[in-house]
């Protein structure tokens, strides 16, 4: 079945399907779907996930259809860590996971060494990961913001960011560390967030994700992950106007302390 999808105004979208003896109408809607997203997805980079069909007018031979194509833009998440023995990096995939989990979000992963400042241009969402070093982030993350990113200052506002620090050992100062991140992030005019739900009975993720050494337990892989997610998410929300991904809009579970 072959498909020609014309605009008449930016986003609805007229499409004239020429219809033989015995066609199925119920698969008209599938057969539209590379047709609608074939047009959308090269001109933004943005991908057209689904649409709703608003009017239906049958002539003999002809489906002429008037569709309003809701256009789901995706949003773009930066998980961007240093780790110089790999605590840090473990993190930064658990928190890529999590991103992950929302639909239609493109997530990318840079180590410090090989990040530059058009991949933090390209985001919409950053999680900024950093080993705790003397309390703070380590010379490497604090580097790339002295130096590549000083030029991008004023250049970066209104990007949604959060933080996350692998220890030494808990008491160790992996939040100041998260604080750190979260300062220069501020600096820089990102918009920052904390997560207010338990990814287990004692762990949180108030200010960020943080592990002693690598993510081992169950409740602090959950955290990196329940980072990753609310990020994702509050770039759907935010950026893509997806109401729906609102995390107290939806059905998923969220746990408050145990
Ligand atoms: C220069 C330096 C300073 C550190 N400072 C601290 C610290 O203040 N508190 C702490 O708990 N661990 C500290 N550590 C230990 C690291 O935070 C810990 O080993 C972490 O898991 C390393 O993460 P990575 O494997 O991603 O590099 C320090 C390590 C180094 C090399």
């Amino acid at each position: 079945m072959s498909v020609e999808a014309r605009f008449l105004r930016p986003l609805p979208v007229l499409v004239l399907l020429p219809l033989r003896q015995g066609d199925d109408e119920g698969a008209i809607a599938p057969a539209l779907l590379p047709a609608v997203g074939g047009i959308f997805s090269p001109a933004g980079g943005r991908r057209t996930a689904s649409f709703s069909r608003k009017s239906t007018i049958c002539r003999p031979g002809t489906f002429e259809m008037d569709i309003q194509a809701e256009r789901i833009t995706m949003g773009k998440v930066l998980v961007l860590y240093d780790s110089a023995s790999g605590n840090t990096e473990k993190m930064a995939l658990l928190v890529v996971e999590g991103a992950r989990m929302i639909p239609g979000i493109e997530v990318r992963l840079r180590k410090i060494d090989e990040a530059m400042a058009d991949d933090v241009h390209w985001c919409d969402g950053l999680a900024l990961g950093s080993p705790t070093n003397m309390g703070l982030l380590s010379w490497k993350m604090k580097r790339f913001w002295d130096e590549p990113m000083a030029p991008n200052w004023m250049k970066l506002d209104g990007k949604i960011a959060c933080a996350f620090s692998s220890s030494g050992g808990w008491g160790g100062g992996a939040e100041l560390a998260c604080q750190s991140l979260l300062t220069v992030l501020v600096n820089f005019g990102f918009l920052v967030f904390g997560v207010t739900d338990y990814a287990g009975k004692l762990t949180t993720a108030h200010y960020g994700s943080i592990t002693a050494r690598e993510p081992r337990e169950d409740d602090t892989q959950s955290a990196c992950r329940l980072l990753g997610k609310r990020l994702a998410e509050w770039v759907a929300v935010f950026c893509d106007g997806r109401k729906d991904q609102h995390p107290m809009k939806k059905s998923d579970i969220r746990l408050g302390p145990g």
